[in-house]
């Protein structure tokens, strides 16, 4: 679209896994478009569902009153893609659809709320639909190319970290190894801070593969210092030396990592947290117990930071709508919220460096890495 063309209505949809925070970034985008910038919104019901399906809501001034606080997304979500999406038994590409509800609807622009796979899907109906899109970051698993945080991160790092410490005082009275197993899909933002934060003795991420042995024998260590009890933060997606070994031949044959893609969620899965509680009660002789964290990091109100992240991040997205500034995520970089190209995005995936300052803090701080 032109820039010299008026934007007067813009849909609004939230996709991919929910996180807290997301009913305050829509808050914000409506507020700003429609009460700062006179354009009126439309909410697109369950991610690009909706937009295939032509679902809708009302997305008015009063609809944005009362969702700073509110978890989950009023708009629900889903992980479905317009180009691979469900018809029956049939997968179809419904991007035309897509592109003929907006029309319908009279959108001038869309804006999508959600991780690394929205990204792509947004990318995808602009270069292969025309539409106007503009994205922003969100995602528990702060995993958003582009983007220093996303938001969902900060609650969900609280709460894993209020978690290890109710954790500490249980695995101190009884003497035990306590597992944590932290979400965050294939990247170990999540774990590592909250690890970190909530001063775990050892974090395991997937981007450092672990060795059982060096794992117990920290353990170990520990207990002949007379420190009786453990707590292991575990991230979702860790890997063994061995299994990393594996995965980099599959990567070099060019077969495709299946949990490469955020919207593309397997069905249930033997969590890694389990073996390793098994494998480390075996190797220390201490009694070892799990906590799954799971989906409680993805539920309730949001911390103030992440209401003041979404807050900036949805009223610069309106405002660059306004100008007709699309093709880009607004991306959070120091204090200011920037548009990025979504060319650069999409199909990009942030994780944490091995020699990342905060894998380098924990080093310090005595945090056996596993490996
Ligand atoms: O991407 C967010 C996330 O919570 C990941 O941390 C986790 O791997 C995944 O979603 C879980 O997905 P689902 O809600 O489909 O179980």
């Amino acid at each position: 679209m032109g820039k010299d063309k008026k934007v007067e209505c813009l849909g609004v949809l939230t996709s991919g896994g929910d996180c807290p925070a997301l009913n305050a970034t829509i808050r914000a985008v409506v507020k700003a478009a429609t009460g700062a910038f006179g354009i009126d919104c439309v909410g697109i019901l369950d991610g690009f569902s909706g937009l295939v399906e032509n679902r809708t809501r009302s997305l008015s001034l009063s609809d944005a009153s009362g969702l700073l606080t509110m978890g989950g997304t009023i708009l629900g979500t889903s992980r479905e893609k317009p180009q691979k999406f469900p018809v029956g038994k049939e997968i179809l590409d419904m991007t035309q659809v897509a592109v003929d509800h907006y029309n319908e609807l009279h959108l001038d622009g869309l804006v999508c709320l959600g991780g690394g796979g929205t990204q792509k899907n947004a990318y995808h109906l602009m270069t292969e639909g025309g539409l106007n899109v503009i994205t922003l970051p969100k995602t528990i698993d702060n995993d958003v190319w582009g983007t220093d945080v996303t938001f969902g991160f900060d609650t969900a790092m609280t709460i894993a970290a209020e978690a290890i410490d109710r954790l500490h005082t249980t695995a101190e009275s009884h003497h035990r190894v306590m597992a944590v197993e932290i979400m965050g899909h294939n990247a170990g933002w999540l774990t590592l801070a909250a690890g970190v934060a909530g001063g775990a003795d050892v974090i395991l991420i997937p981007e450092i593969p672990y060795s059982i042995e060096k794992v117990a024998d920290a353990i170990i260590d520990r207990n002949r210092q007379g420190k009786r009890f453990s707590i292991v933060a575990v991230a979702e997606g860790v890997m063994t030396k061995e299994e990393a070994k594996e995965a980099a031949k599959e990567a070099k044959k060019g077969k495709k990592n299946k949990k490469g893609d955020d919207e593309e969620a397997e069905g249930w899965q033997e969590p890694k947290s389990i073996r390793l509680a098994r494998q480390l009660q075996e190797l220390t002789g201490l009694e070892t117990r799990v906590t799954a964290l799971g989906h409680l990091q993805r539920g309730g109100v949001p911390t103030p930071a992440d209401r003041l992240l979404a807050s900036r991040l949805g009223t610069r997205a309106a405002e660059l709508a306004s100008k007709g500034e699309f093709g880009v995520m607004v991306a959070a970089r120091g204090e200011d919220c920037v548009p990025v190209p979504l060319e650069e995005v999409a199909g990009k995936k942030k994780v944490v460096p091995p020699d990342h300052p905060l894998v380098k803090t924990a080093r310090l701080v005595g945090v056996c890495m596993g490996d």
